[in-house]
């Protein structure tokens, strides 16, 4: 039931443009759940893309996940990196250590040949401690470079899926069941209308300092997904969508 040929991905692209208001999408022929060079052919097509629109004295920002660990694995040295700052989007978000944004900053920023900044905060927090973090000197700097970042790359998850694998406490686990959860990025879970049902306290980007982000690219594919990226783009807060063919049928056929 795949595509064969290239004119199939480019009017899946074009359908995708159409449908979640984007500016560019790109399509990698296969399904990254099934097969792993998918998800690198993802990571492939962003380091292509930062390629042709990076800037000198750019900052950019990114989120954790295996998705953006492939970005990491597949960057290679870009001609307009130096002097560009690479940070971390947001904390750990409870992720295993190479799933985190900042393991894969400092990889990506290393081989793209720019310089990067971590973000070394424990998260989740209280409120409380949240507060009080924020008002840090080192935390404030560093706050200010990913709130004015110009390029924002992110993952998309399964919130069910996401909740898991970040050892979210029972009590959250249940809002994000009881509030139909479908989607996730940047620590925010959205339902299928693209509403947001729960968030992660920690600190770094916001959802609503996006839009001074010049480029925000998702980068997500696999069917599984499909649901997923489908209400994050409801309230529609990236411009550019890296997929592949197994979440992009799915996406244009059911949601
Ligand atoms: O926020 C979304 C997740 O970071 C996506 O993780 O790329 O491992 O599916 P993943």
């Amino acid at each position: 039931e795949f595509i064969k040929d290239v004119t199939g991905i480019k009017v899946l692209e074009q359908q995708l443009k159409e449908k979640l208001k984007l500016d560019h999408v790109v399509v990698i022929p296969g399904d990254s759940d099934e097969l792993d060079w998918v998800k690198q052919e993802m990571g492939k097509a962003c380091v292509e893309y930062l390629k042709t629109h990076l800037d000198t004295g750019e900052t950019v920002a990114i989120t954790g996940g295996s998705t953006m660990a492939s970005v990491a694995e597949m960057m290679t040295p870009l001609e307009k990196a130096n002097h560009c700052m690479f940070v971390p989007a947001r904390g750990g978000l409870g992720e295993r250590v190479e799933n985190q944004a900042n393991t894969i900053c400092a990889e990506m920023a290393k081989k793209a040949r720019g310089d990067y900044r971590l973000l070394y905060v424990p998260d989740p927090l209280s409120e409380e401690s949240y507060q009080t973090i924020i008002e840090e000197p080192s935390i404030k700097e560093i706050l200010n470079m990913i709130r004015n970042a110009s390029i924002v790359i992110h993952g998309v998850g399964d919130a069910i899926t996401m909740a898991e694998r970040r050892k979210t406490p029972q009590t959250q686990l249940e809002i994000i069941n009881e509030r139909q959860a479908v989607g996730e990025a940047f620590g925010y879970y959205f339902n299928q209308t693209g509403e947001i049902v729960h968030k992660v306290r920690t600190v770094g980007l916001q959802l609503e300092d996006l839009p001074s982000a010049g480029d925000v690219i998702a980068v997500a594919g696999g069917k599984s997904k499909a649901q997923a990226i489908a209400s994050y783009f409801q309230p529609g807060q990236s411009n550019v969508l890296i997929t592949d063919e197994g979440a992009g049928l799915e996406l244009i056929r059911d949601y």
